[in-house]
């Protein structure tokens, strides 16, 4: 049967635009389309069932493809509805692989397309916000015996997976790939911090020097908008729930406080906790009329639009991705991309340099998790994989490092001798 007859998808005809959005990712994915392929080569995901459940575009696209070339039976679905490029969709159906997605497709739709793919019996799952294995677990607990692994791209997807570990539904061995050091160190950090930035002011058309920016949550993903908010000469104001993190914003040079404190001055608002309703009901009425709000975290619910849709007495869309809610003493709240993560639903994505490095960690995972080495529970790949990823990298950019010499290493029999 062919792909487009077993595929959910807009319009098979938007596929040449799609196919230069993946010669172009392509180009700039060494890792992938190099250190990637050689690890593959080995036969390891030859007619294996692979479900690609990550934010559907061009970078995901390029991943999948490698996955297919390698003879895995790859499966694709969105992890988010308001996220998927309806272009590569059609691309990825072009070549030959199914697709369950379309942009902006609404929950009941999106929750369809999920199912979908599950009863695919998918034996490796690379997952995003864990919302593919979640479904399976929860929908179609059947198929769990299918389930060889998964590997998992977010921070909140690997709390998803730790609290099914809690539950023992957790039967088949699970890679945490957020916590591989070259993806969180990078993805979340560089990645979200600058598409971050770059969405919400190329949505809004407007300048960061001289902004306030009240940011909820300093990990990695706010870390890496606080920096960029700097970068661009505005002033981040973060407000944490961990006393370290708080601290360690503040060291960093940002201001920190309470959101009560925060709010009231913020032109934008960024959310990155991996929490739910972080920015709720409560809060609304806190905040300068004309305040733009922005998610980066996995949730869509994150800000509570529905709460702030039930607060408000007028809506209107002013701009493509700008949402402006009307409160009372008409004050305007805009939210951008519905709330949806907005470097992905209102933005291109990380950059590709980042989501290169961010799925040779996922493809490499998969991978040990197709030639059987990886046990039971959740786990991280090794750090020499790690290390290899990065030295890989760092070789694409022509830069070779030295190797430490034994005589180099601080060794107890050497203090033990001086001692004596
Ligand atoms: N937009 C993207 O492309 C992208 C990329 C990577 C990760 N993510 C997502 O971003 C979110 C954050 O990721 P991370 O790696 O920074 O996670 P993290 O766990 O390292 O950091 C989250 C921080 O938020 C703080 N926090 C939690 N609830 C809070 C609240 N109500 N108010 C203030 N602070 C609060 C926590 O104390 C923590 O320091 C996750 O949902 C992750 O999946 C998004």
């Amino acid at each position: 049967m062919s792909a487009l007859n077993i595929s959910r998808i807009l319009d098979v005809n938007l596929a040449p635009e799609g196919h230069l959005a993946i010669e172009w990712a392509r180009r700039h994915s060494p890792l992938v389309d190099g250190f990637l392929r050689d690890r593959l080569s080995d036969k390891a995901l030859e007619g294996r069932r692979i479900a690609v459940v990550v934010h559907l575009e061009a970078k995901t696209a390029f991943l999948a493809t490698v996955l297919a070339d390698a003879g895995a039976e790859v499966v694709v679905a969105g992890s988010n509805p308001h996220s998927t490029r309806d272009e590569i969709a059609a691309a990825l159906v072009d070549r030959g692989i199914a697709v369950h997605s379309t942009r902006d497709s609404g929950y009941d739709a999106w929750e369809k397309d999920l199912l979908s793919v599950a009863d695919t019996g998918p034996e490796f799952i690379i997952d995003d916000g864990a919302e593919l294995t979640i479904r399976i677990a929860s929908q179609r607990p059947e198929l769990l015996a299918e389930l060889k692994g998964v590997t998992e791209q977010t921070t909140t997807g690997v709390a998803r997976l730790a609290a099914l570990a809690e539950r023992d539904m957790l039967p088949f061995p699970a890679l945490a790939a957020n916590d591989a050091a070259c993806k969180h160190l990078f993805d979340n950090k560089y990645g979200t911090g600058q598409s971050t930035i770059q969405a919400i002011l190329n949505l809004t058309n407007m300048l960061m020097a001289g902004k306030t920016v009240a940011l909820l949550g300093y990990g990695w993903v706010g870390r890496g908008i606080a920096a960029h908010v700097r970068a661009l000469g505005g002033t981040a104001w973060v407000i944490e729930v961990n006393p370290v993190r708080a601290l360690e914003a503040f060291m960093d040079g940002h201001q920190v406080g309470n959101i009560a404190t925060a709010l009231p001055s913020a032109d934008f608002v960024i959310t990155a906790t991996g929490g739910r309703r972080a920015l709720s009901r409560e809060h609304f009425a806190n905040m300068k009329d004309g305040v733009i709000l922005a998610n980066a975290g996995h949730h869509d619910l994150e800000i509570d639009v529905e709460a702030l849709a039930d607060e408000a007495y007028d809506f209107r869309t002013v701009r493509q991705g700008i949402d402006e809610y009307v409160l009372s003493g008409h004050r305007s709240v805009l939210v951008l991309a519905n709330g949806a993560l907005v470097n992905i639903a209102g933005g291109l994505g990380h950059p590709i340099e980042i989501m290169d490095l961010s799925f040779a960690v996922q493809g490499v995972g998969c991978h040990e998790l197709a030639r059987g080495v990886v046990p039971a529970g959740i786990h991280v790949i090794a750090p020499e994989i790690d290390a290899e990823i990065a030295a890989a990298k760092l070789g694409f950019h022509n830069i070779h490092l030295d190797v430490k010499e034994p005589h180099q290493e601080d060794t107890i029999d050497d203090l033990l001798r001086r001692e004596g």
